[in-house]
């Protein structure tokens, strides 16, 4: 492949960084009909991807790799030198994790691939940054690329920040809700117009704005969708202290369009490796600019959603009389949401880990994420089935939402216990069938913290 001199059909593509969102940018713009190049500092991962094989659990990727592999459209390479001669755009999408000791984002892997990228160019090109950053990332990062090019040749960057969700990742690749391009005025964006020339075409909202709009648009989106997710967390547990049913709440929230029903479903709160570490990286940026309503906003989301993690360990203690100690724990769930093998700030290991602490023999299953799970927590017990983590348990856990689980026979599980009590966490049982079949099911105890302060003028509202 050589870079593409024709200024009218779509240019060849560089992906910097294979994880989670480059291998599946790099399918998908295969997919899309350009030429595509994957670099990754890995040689494990970058031999396993040209086999189509992919590392992680996510619905139909393997498929697309293999078929663009087979093509010669994808190809996969360990040089970043290599992969940049060959193309003219280069979409940046290595991580940004949460920095140790901090809750500010680490950027380091993002400098350096963007200073490779411009370091490397033998001519003229467009790198597009696509992790997520905090905003002003991209406005310096421009500058280190303008200043690290080789003389003579051009480099300009824009940022196009990704917004798709794991285990929908491939469908919100290829058919995404709108697609965001910030750029300095003067930079000639028409190479990545042309990247995206076919969803656009088939009627994608396309976003121009500035380089720090386009930043703030993915941190904003998450830390809104993280902020209705502890809304109805926190709702749920006046309806629990009240006696309402917060699922039937939420569905009549979601009839109001303004409102909407995802992102409305309460229980064990979220995780993953976007949510927690975006809201936490937003609420450090906005304190370090001095908006401090969004940080104190964010704590606040962050608060709660942390302590349905503590809600759930608590039930689980009650429900055990105090202590844990000895009693036999099974887990359903492991990942931090269904239809994926991530880990990464899982909720339900979190609680997992914390009961094992506490002396309990914790036995987990997962459908999918039992052997990420057991990298990530050896010293837990893991089953191979539902069965197997529920037998002789003194309590069961219900903490991802896998459908499996939801469809489980409370009557054939309930032979297998040794104490029929099921918490619930994530609202997913159908509770009349599990009492029916003999089963408690619990919901979360009341969170810990003490009660607000009564305000002065609460004083005047008659009791
Ligand atoms: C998220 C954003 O959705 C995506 O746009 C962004 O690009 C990356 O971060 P993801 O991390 O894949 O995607 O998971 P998501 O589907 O958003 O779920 C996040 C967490 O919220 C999960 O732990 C899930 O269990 C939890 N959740 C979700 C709830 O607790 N309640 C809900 O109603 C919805």
């Amino acid at each position: 492949m050589s870079p593409s001199t024709d200024t009218t059909s779509a240019p060849v593509v560089s992906v910097i960084g294979t994880g989670y969102l480059g291998a599946t940018h790099a399918a998908a713009m295969a997919e899309l009909g350009l030429d595509v190049v994957g670099v990754d500092a890995d040689p494990a991962k970058i031999d396993a991807l040209a086999r189509g094989e992919v590392p992680f659990y996510e619905p139909g990727l393997s498929e697309l790799l293999r078929r663009h592999t087979e093509t010669g459209r994808l190809r996969f390479t360990t040089s970043v030198a290599e992969a940049v001669a060959a193309a003219d755009v280069h979409f940046v999408c290595v991580g940004t994790p949460q920095q140790r000791g901090s809750n500010a984002a680490d950027l380091s892997y993002v400098e350096a691939a963007t200073l490779a990228v411009a370091r490397s160019l033998t001519h003229d090109g467009l790198i597009v940054g696509k992790s997520t950053v905090p905003v002003g990332t991209a406005a310096r990062l421009r500058t280190l690329a303008r200043a690290a090019a080789p003389d003579g040749v051009e480099v300009d960057l824009v940022w196009n920040p990704e917004f798709l969700r794991e285990g929908k990742a491939v469908e919100d690749t290829l058919r995404p809700d709108r697609i965001v391009v910030g750029s300095e005025p003067g930079t000639d964006v028409e190479p990545l117009l042309r990247v995206y020339a076919r969803p656009v075409e088939d009627g994608t909202p396309l976003i121009r704005c500035d380089l720090p709009t386009a930043e703030l648009v993915k941190v904003s989106a998450n830390a809104f969708l993280a902020t209705k997710i502890s809304f109805i967390n926190a709702i749920a547990e006046v309806c629990d202290a009240a006696g309402a049913d917060v699922a039937v709440l939420a569905d009549a929230l979601g009839h109001d369009a303004r409102i909407g029903r995802q992102f409305l479903d309460a229980g064990l709160g979220f995780g993953g490796g976007c949510l927690p570490k975006d809201i936490r990286a937003l609420a450090h940026r906005a304190g370090e600019l001095g908006a401090g309503r969004a940080a104190t906003l964010l704590q606040q989301v962050d608060e709660i959603n942390m302590a349905q993690r503590q809600r759930v360990i608590d039930t689980v203690l009650q429900v055990c009389g105090g202590s844990v100690l000895n009693r036999r724990v099974g887990v359903l769930g492991a990942a931090f949401k269904p239809r994926t093998d991530d880990v990464r700030d899982s909720p339900a290991l979190n609680v997992a880990a914390a009961l094992h602490l506490r002396g309990a023999q914790v036995v987990v299953f997962d459908p999918q994420a039992g052997a990420t799970a057991q990298r990530q927590f050896p010293t837990l017990g893991y089953g191979a089935s539902v069965a197997e983590a529920v037998a002789a348990a003194d309590v069961v856990l219900v903490l991802t939402e896998w459908d499996e689980f939801a469809h489980a026979d409370p009557a054939r599980l309930r032979a297998l216990v040794a104490s029929p009590q099921v918490v619930d966490a994530r609202h997913c049982l159908d509770e009349r069938a599990w009492r029916a079949a003999g089963w408690s099911v619990h919901g979360l105890a009341p969170a810990r913290e003490a009660p607000a302060e009564p305000r002065a003028q609460d004083a005047l509202v008659p009791a």
